[in-house]
């Protein structure tokens, strides 16, 4: 048996070797910095505590930021990437709502990391995106959940390669994208309670005001919002928009989604048991959205030999 086990280890090791470099995935694990930058958390958490009290779009944005730089090249950092060219992923029509706020959360965690001795040059701007996603979430009063680390920075970012869902996507629409990501119906109904924070612009949601899955009075309340100021007017996700919490799901029970793509998961029947048990069991959605973003952020994470760690989050070194 004891050579069995030895010929297994010498065919998975020799199989790895054998593997290109971008088919080995980077191995992330919370403690990834243990040696290198021991206050890691705790510096990250107070630069996102500082961006927080500055503006209340800071953790909204910096927590969409991430799901844009995941779901496109993997969670490497390249919506940060700003090309002299002007061909970069946040130039994308898709990107141009991303709030800068969102940009400078990130910008202003990691000059904090680098201002400390110990950790500066070390830390990746993926990994301190992952973890200022966390305090968006936990500083919101959502929960509190280990952070994975050990992605490196891409060094790529184009404006064509940003394939994001539209706010009229079908719940199958929707399926086909999230499960290309790897992401189940369930996962995805959990990792969209994410729509707890913050608030969308008229554009977004203005042509399905009266739409008989709109409550009137809501209907009614965004054409005042929408028609007095249409380009400037946005409302917000649920009643409770710096709160991390289940508020989102009973909006969606009662008709009050804004986006298509919420008001769906509750119009679609077979989404419907989801959202009925987040909207009555907040526990349950913790859970379910702990477990979806963290693995929305092992998609792509890049290695030593597919990226680097980026001095300046803007720019490839
Ligand atoms: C079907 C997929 C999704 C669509 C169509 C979508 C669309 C949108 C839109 C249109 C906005 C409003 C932007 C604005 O007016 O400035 C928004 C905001 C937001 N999205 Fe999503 N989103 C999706 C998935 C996600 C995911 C997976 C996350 C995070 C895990 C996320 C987090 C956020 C947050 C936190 C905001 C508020 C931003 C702010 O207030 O500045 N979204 N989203």
């Amino acid at each position: 048996m004891a050579s069995l086990g030895l010929v297994l280890l010498v065919a998975v090791v020799v199989s790895a070797a054998l593997m290109p470099p971008s088919a080995v995935a980077q191995q992330l694990t919370p403690d990834y910095y243990a040696s290198t930058c021991p206050n890691l958390e705790a510096i990250v958490r107070r630069s996102v505590q500082q961006s927080m009290a500055q503006s209340q779009i800071a953790a909204p944005a910096a927590l969409r930021l991430f799901f844009h730089d995941c779901a496109v090249m993997g969670c490497d950092a390249s919506i940060m990437i700003v090309n002299s060219n002007g061909d970069d992923e946040w130039r994308n029509t898709a990107n141009q709502s991303l709030k800068p706020e969102g940009f400078q959360a990130i910008l202003s965690a990691k000059a904090a990391v680098d201002s400390n001795q110990q950790c500066q040059y070390k830390v990746s701007c993926a990994d301190i995106m992952a973890l200022v996603a966390r305090e968006a979430v936990f500083l919101s009063g959502g929960p509190y959940y280990q952070v994975e680390l050990g992605r490196f920075d891409g060094r790529v970012s184009t404006r064509d390669s940003v394939r994001l869902p539209s706010v009229n996507f079908t719940l199958d629409q929707l399926n086909a994208f999230f499960s290309g990501l790897g992401f189940s119906q369930n996962e995805m109904v959990a990792l969209l309670g994410a729509h707890t924070l913050g608030a969308a612009d008229c554009p977004f949601f203005q042509y399905r005001i009266g739409d008989p899955s709109m409550d009137p009075s809501l209907a009614s309340q965004l054409r005042g919002t929408c028609g007095s100021n249409p380009s400037g007017g946005f409302a917000f996700f649920d009643p409770s928009p710096v709160r991390f919490d289940n508020a989102f799901y009973r909006n969606l029970q009662g008709g009050r989604g804004l986006l298509g793509t919420d008001q769906v998961l509750y119009s679609d029947q077979r989404s419907r048991s989801a959202v009925d048990s987040y909207a009555s069991n907040q526990g349950a959605f913790f859970t379910d959205f702990v477990a979806a973003i963290t693995k929305l952020g092992r998609i792509g994470a890049k290695t030593a030999a597919t990226g680097e760690i980026r001095r300046v989050c803007n720019f490839p070194n």
